[in-house]
């Protein structure tokens, strides 16, 4: 699902409605910060949150901490790897962060096209990276993410409406400037990561991609523009982290069971 969740807002702690579109985990490393808003500056910021967070796990840290120091595989290779050994949440949280660090999807066909596989791309997809960078989506969609290297305003031609209550970047920084400034997110994967923008109201990309060029941009795209760019944006989709479970019993018979994560 690469890295999300695929629903409009997630789903925590029996069954609460999360309040906001849950961000991929993929290439999370290359975030300028966590967070639509960016409210925790990195990954192992942002570990310690959903652990405790009522609405989400629902649980403490000091039972966390209690739960991995009951099982010794834990204690023992905490001990290999920290240098002061604990289980504690400091070291919980840079662990996780430093397994998200993993979590690239390396070699998309744009990956390979740019490093001068001519063959990598499609016409069309080149046309749809042409109008991509011509239209202005290069702006605020850039660098190695193609995104999530820095915050801006969602409708700048055109306010953007939603029910949702969330005001972006202003929570953080108490600005009313940064109003509804949120991070621009990452275009990697985004075929596999709708629905789209922080409320989930977009559910399929030529509908992102329509609303982005009419609020960002001042620009209605033809149908054959929308085609192509939602065309370009799916050879941002990169090799996907390989989830293996090792908790899942051998089926009876030699048929791999299907499961999400595993296949
Ligand atoms: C001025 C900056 C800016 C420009 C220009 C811009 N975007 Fe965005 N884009 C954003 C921001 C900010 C968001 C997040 C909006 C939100 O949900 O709050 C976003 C979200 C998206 C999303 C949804 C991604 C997701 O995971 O939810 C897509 C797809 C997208 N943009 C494509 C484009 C395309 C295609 C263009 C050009 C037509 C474009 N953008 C132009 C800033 C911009």
């Amino acid at each position: 699902m690469g890295g999300s969740d695929n629903l409009k807002t997630s789903i925590g702690h029996n069954w609460q409605k999360g309040p906001i579109n849950s961000p991929t985990v993929l290439n999370a490393t290359l975030n300028i910060a966590q967070f639509w808003d960016g409210r925790a500056k990195d990954l192992k910021e942002q570990a310690g949150g959903p652990i405790a967070n009522p609405g989400e796990m629902a649980f403490t840290h000091e039972l966390a901490v209690d739960v991995l120091k009951s099982i010794p595989q834990y204690t023992s290779e905490f001990r290999q790897v920290f240098p002061n050994g604990k289980v504690d949440m400091a070291n919980i949280t840079q662990a996780i962060a430093a397994f998200e660090e993993t979590l690239v999807t390396p070699n998309a066909r744009f990956d390979k096209w740019l490093k001068g596989d001519r063959k990598a791309l499609t016409a069309q997809e080149v046309r749809g990276y042409q109008t991509f960078k011509n239209a202005g989506c290069v702006a605020c969609h850039n660098g190695p993410a193609v995104g999530g290297n820095s915050f801006q305003k969602f409708g700048i031609v055109e306010a953007y409406k939603t029910a949702s209550t969330a005001q972006g970047r202003m929570a953080v920084t108490g600005k009313d400037a940064d109003r509804f400034n949120f991070k621009v997110p990452t275009l990697r994967n985004v075929e596999l990561t709708y629905p789209y923008f922080h409320d989930g109201e977009a559910a399929t990309l030529h509908q992102a991609v329509d609303t982005m060029a009419r609020l960002q941009l001042g620009r209605t795209f033809s149908d054959g523009e929308l085609n192509d760019v939602v065309a370009f944006l799916k050879t941002l989709t990169g090799e996907q982290p390989n989830f293996k479970l090792p908790i899942l019993p051998p089926s009876s018979d030699s048929t791999p069971r299907p499961h999400p994560f595993n296949d």
